[in-house]
């Protein structure tokens, strides 16, 4: 019983309870998290998984502008239902060079994080342009306005540079020929044999898909922002893909 008498006198004392259980957080905390930071194996390598080219992170610039994670989330939980729905449950390797990365929970339209490749660049055009062209029931807002803001790329170096700096493995090569991968990836008949070499093949041995994605002339943001749906989710083969069995 005298344990209970003790306690009694940290029940009563709300100074004493609070600096108690303050502490028990505190090394519950340290125990849950320290052992994150040691771990080589914290964020499990996965083949196929490359940074974003200059012209897919103008793309995910113009995602997180346009508040697009407000109606969509980019992460498959590992439920039956999800992954019936949307394919394999995400990996954090997935997006390991995401900064920030746009998982969410918010899901007024679908999840995104497999959305590459799963239709047209046409399907894309019109979708953008007007959501309800293509599912008459959508109340995704029209990004008409994209297909009319041209860009050349001009800062795309320092965008390169900055997530350089938070970690991203690009590598001076990389940063050096920034704007030029960015032009090049959004035309077909320019010489993109630097850009490919660069970025390197997925895990199906894909080259970086280098195409006109608006379908217009000029370099539009709807071509960065095309170009990033496109790649989402594509770049690991999970008909190859084992989860690494010491974790
Ligand atoms: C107001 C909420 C809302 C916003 C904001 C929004 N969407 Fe959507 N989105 C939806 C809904 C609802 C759907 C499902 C109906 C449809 O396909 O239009 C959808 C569907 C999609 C799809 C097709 C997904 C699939 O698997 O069929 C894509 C791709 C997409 N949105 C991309 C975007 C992008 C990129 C942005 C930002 C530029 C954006 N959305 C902004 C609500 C939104």
């Amino acid at each position: 019983m005298a344990l209970l008498d003790k306690h009694k006198a940290i029940e009563t004392h709300a100074t004493l309870l609070m600096v108690l259980a303050f502490l028990v957080v505190t090394i519950g905390g340290i125990v849950q998290i320290v052992p994150l930071f040691y771990l080589d194996n914290v964020i499990e390598d996965v083949k196929g998984v490359r940074p974003y080219t200059p012209l897919e992170l103008a793309g995910r610039d113009i995602y997180i502008r346009e508040g697009c994670y407000v109606c969509h989330s980019q992460m498959i939980r590992p439920m039956r239902d999800e992954v019936t729905r949307y394919g394999h449950y995400s990996l954090a390797a997935e997006s390991k060079y995401d900064h920030p990365f746009q998982w969410g929970s918010k899901r007024t339209g679908p999840d995104l994080a497999r959305v590459g490749g799963r239709y047209s660049d046409e399907w894309h055009q019109d979708h953008f342009a007007d959501a309800k062209s293509v599912v008459p029931e959508s109340v995704m807002p029209p990004y008409g306005f994209l297909f009319n803001k041209v860009i050349d790329g001009q800062y795309i170096q320092d965008v390169v540079k900055t997530n350089a700096m938070v970690g991203v493995p690009y590598t001076q090569d990389m940063i050096d020929n920034a704007q030029a991968d960015f032009q090049a990836q959004a035309d077909p008949n320019a010489d993109s044999a630097g850009l490919e070499g660069r970025y390197g093949k997925d895990a199906f041995g894909n080259a970086v898909n280098v195409r006109n994605f608006d379908g217009q002339p000029q370099l539009t943001e709807a071509d960065a922002l095309i170009a990033y749906i496109q790649v989402l989710g594509t770049m690991v083969d999970f008909s190859t893909f084992t989860p690494d069995p010491n974790r």
